[in-house]
């Protein structure tokens, strides 16, 4: 089993993607059956489609809660909220997924660049992103806002830009050890992140094959996420 030193002085940026979500039963979106390969990402998940027919939009985050809503964290999520309780603010979690599996395996401190699942907003006031589980289904109307507004899913679409990139880019700079866990390496800016701190940190990947980017890390540690890192890091 692979093994991990992190010294008390190193700072770890970890980014996770939709493979650490696998094992709690959420399907990724670019392997087999992923989400994907049964939806089209210009008719649910852009600014565009939410134009065009908010309806299908609102059916697919509906989809997405219900599955979301029914996971449970798996041992990848309990091993990274105990490296956050043994790092503290040593550790930036960044997670591109939109599930609050994170958060119910136990860490405090995820940032959410992709936005959260469990979270809506209005899509023309300045109302904050506020928290709502319920599924909005067909065929019941688009939620409103008291503005008028359309209430749509907090969620970064294609097209948008993601969340919290200041502080993100101001830890990639800081790191001095970048792991990314479960993502396969085809969307920017992430799949970019592990080329801006090479040089400056050691890079590692954790998930079943080999990433895109592969070659942007010092080594890939090719295993399930929930099999890997309870037993991977050594503080
Ligand atoms: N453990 C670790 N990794 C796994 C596991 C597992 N058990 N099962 C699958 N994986 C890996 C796959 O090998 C794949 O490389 O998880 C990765 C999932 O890749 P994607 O489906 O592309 O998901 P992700 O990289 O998170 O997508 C990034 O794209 O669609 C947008 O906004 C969406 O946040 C998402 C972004």
């Amino acid at each position: 089993m692979p093994r991990l030193t992190i010294s008390p002085v190193d700072r770890v940026f970890v980014l996770t993607g939709a493979g650490i979500s696998a094992e709690s039963g959420i399907p990724t979106f670019r392997d087999a059956g992923g989400l994907w390969r049964n939806y089209r990402i210009e008719e649910v998940a852009s600014p565009h489609a939410w134009r065009r027919d908010p309806r299908l939009v609102w059916d697919f985050y509906s989809m997405r809660r219900k599955v979301a809503s029914a996971a449970k964290p798996n041992p990848g999520h309990f091993a990274l909220a105990t490296l956050e309780q043994a790092l503290g603010d040593r550790l930036f979690l960044c997670t591109q997924n939109v599930d609050n599996l994170h958060e119910q395996g136990g860490a405090r401190r995820v940032h959410h660049m992709h936005g959260e699942l469990f979270k809506s907003r209005c899509d023309s006031c300045s109302l904050p992103p506020f928290a709502d589980t319920s599924l909005h289904e067909s065929p019941g109307e688009i939620p409103r806002c008291s503005c008028g507004g359309k209430i749509r899913p907090h969620i970064c679409w294609f097209g948008e830009t993601p969340f919290e990139l200041e502080q993100i880019f101001r830890a990639l700079d800081e790191c001095s050890l970048f792991i990314a866990i479960g993502t396969s390496g085809s969307v920017e800016p992430a799949a970019s992140f592990a080329a801006h701190v090479a040089g400056g940190a050691r890079t590692f990947y954790v998930g079943p094959e080999a990433p895109a980017n592969h070659a942007m890390f010092d080594e890939c540690f090719l295993g399930k996420a929930g099999e890997l890192l309870p037993g991977l890091f050594s503080c």
